[in-house]
């Protein structure tokens, strides 16, 4: 299922926040850093923390579990205790809304 799916509306999203969502019954996590607005899984690829409940630093999402962190921006694992990267998505905005491809 490869489609633009609508995330949450661009007035959801305050700046340097992430907030949960939902996409094609996926929930996912929607940042905003300096006015761009990128989208990852929601679930950290250590154990089952929500990204969207940690902490934004720039462009890196600290997992609020073990505080392992993530680039949103490329899903890359930036310290331990995680190793694996995180997917991240497609980020489109339309009118008001935000779209994610997923995976
Ligand atoms: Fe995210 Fe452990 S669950 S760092």
């Amino acid at each position: 299922d490869s489609e633009w799916q609508r995330a949450a509306g661009i007035a959801d999203l305050a700046e340097g926040e992430v907030i949960a969502a939902s996409a094609g019954g996926q929930r996912i996590a929607l940042y905003k850093v300096e006015g761009e607005v990128y989208a990852t899984h929601d679930i950290c690829t250590h154990e089952h923390a929500h990204l969207s409940e940690g902490y934004l630093d720039g462009c890196e999402i600290e997992c609020p579990l073990h505080q392992g962190r993530f680039d949103i921006r490329t899903g890359k694992a930036m310290c331990r205790p995680v190793t694996q990267a995180l997917p991240v998505y497609p980020v489109k905005i339309v009118g008001k809304d935000v779209f994610v491809m997923l995976g």
